[in-house]
């Protein structure tokens, strides 16, 4: 199987192989205070051995249950927001394509996100669309309290109690949470729902390969095995610390580099679109990671070539504080070639005879050379094929590459202390008893 290639000649001078290596002591201790467990956030390092240290009767739970909605379902809702839905949809669109749910022919069920948001209209138009459908669905939240998610399931619960009844929800409805507290945990123990777990030394943004992202994952027919069997050989492939033969680790000390040379912005750029959802996977494992302490690169994402149109100036010509991480995707599924048109109207006979990926690997390396010239530093990942095997391997190398960079960043990249503030605001806003003093001081503010 090929392996996920680092590049970073087109850094435009600002980050090289020797500068690189220059870190190597510093990503020596980096490597030892994650493996060894011995820095900030140490008790949410489960993910580092899950790729082969999984719960294996839940995982073959996972495949029972998928079967189950695979035969029975026309639509699979997946309640969640942040690491309890993000990491499920990417590979889902990685995999199947951002527009899995609308071609014809494609595997069902279609599989539908909620709650990754508090709009009344967004839930009323997958309300309509679960009309005739036979529906199942899966609530995750690991705390169990999130407020989106809650307020999306109290609504498809009532939905699918009054449509099939108590008794059948407990069949239709899927919980993952964690295994001791929580409401959601509660609800699902009351109602007799299935359980999967979101181990407790496992945060959110790290959680994919839990049972959090592997069933919504399997029910969209992917091969979780092949994911697992990739997550797990890029755990080998990124041992060692060495930055001579760690892609991983190289990646990491890059965008340090570039931090501290004052490039503050990485732009992760896809020239596929299903890769859209990996970028916004990516942005919170390394924002929530890595922005604290007034510390932190801000991390963006943009789709290619379609934003050319519309953050293309930006990114060639604005302020001079971006650097961008290419994904480029080195195979394609499925292609069109053009064809010569009698009247070439167009002027587009020059493309004739060329499939869209080959117009595209050329879009892309038009488009690195041009924000070059433009003075951003570019660092490229190639990836051999969008599979399960080689996508197991993205989320290991992003994942660990975060840790490690979180660590020579100087922050504990496992907590999320930040995200706490808005929701004591809407909570106070909102009402919710206790919060009476800070509802007060809000409303004089607005
Ligand atoms: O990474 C994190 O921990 C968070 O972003 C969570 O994934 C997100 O807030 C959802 O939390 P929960 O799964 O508890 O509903």
């Amino acid at each position: 199987m090929a392996n996920l290639r680092f590049d970073c000649t087109k850094g435009a001078g600002k980050v090289c192989d020797n500068c690189i290596n220059s870190w190597q002591d510093r990503v020596t201790d980096a490597h030892k205070t994650l493996t060894e467990g011995t820095g900030a956030g140490n008790d949410f390092l489960g993910w580092l051995r899950l790729p082969l240290n999984y719960d294996k009767e839940e995982f073959a739970r996972i495949k029972e249950v998928t079967q189950e909605i695979r035969d029975n379902a026309d639509i699979f809702v997946v309640i969640g927001i942040g690491g309890s839905y993000l990491g499920a949809r990417a590979v889902i669109e990685m995999l199947k394509g951002p527009m899995y749910n609308m071609v014809p022919g494609k595997d069902k069920p279609q599989v539908i996100f909620l709650g990754c948001n508090i709009s009344g209209s967004y839930l009323v138009d997958c309300l309509k669309m679960l009309e005739g459908k036979s529906v199942y669905v899966n609530v995750i939240s690991k705390s169990g309290t999130t407020t989106e998610p809650a307020i999306a399931f109290r609504v498809i619960k009532d939905y699918m109690e009054k449509r099939y009844g108590m008794e059948e929800c407990s069949r239709r409805i899927v919980v993952t949470t964690d295994a001791h507290r929580g409401a959601l945990k509660t609800v699902a123990d009351k109602c007799g729902y299935r359980e999967f777990v979101v181990p407790d030394d496992i945060g959110g943004r790290f959680s994919v390969l839990t049972a959090v992202g592997l069933l919504p994952i399997a029910v969209a027919g992917a091969d979780i095995d092949q994911l697992m069997a990739g997550a797990a050989h890029a755990m080998d492939l990124y041992k060692d610390p060495d930055l001579n033969n760690n892609d991983c680790y190289r990646y990491a000390v890059a965008r340090n580099l570039l931090l501290n040379k004052g490039y503050g912005i990485e732009i992760l750029t896809n020239y596929e679109p299903a890769l859209h959802s990996f970028g916004e996977w990516w942005k919170q494992l390394y924002g929530e990671s890595e922005g604290k302490d007034g510390k932190g690169i801000f991390p963006a994402a943009v789709d290619c070539t379609t934003d050319l149109h519309s953050m293309g100036q930006y990114i060639q010509d604005g302020r001079r504080v971006l650097f961008e991480t290419v994904l480029n995707v080195e195979s394609a599924k499925d292609d069109v070639v053009m064809e010569a048109d009698e009247h070439n109207y167009d002027g587009m006979n020059f493309l004739a005879g060329m499939d869209l990926h080959y117009i595209n690997s050329k879009a892309t390396m038009g488009t690195v050379l041009a924000h070059n010239d433009g003075g951003n530093p570019i660092l490229m990942v190639h990836i051999p094929a969008l599979d399960e095997f080689t996508i197991g391997q993205m989320i290991c190398f992003f994942e660990l590459a975060c840790g490690i960079s979180g660590y020579l960043l100087g922050v504990n990249p496992f907590d999320q202390p930040g995200v706490e503030e808005y929701k004591k605001n809407m909570f106070a806003l909102l009402g919710k008893p206790g919060y009476e003093d800070r509802k007060q001081e809000l409303e004089a503010r607005l």
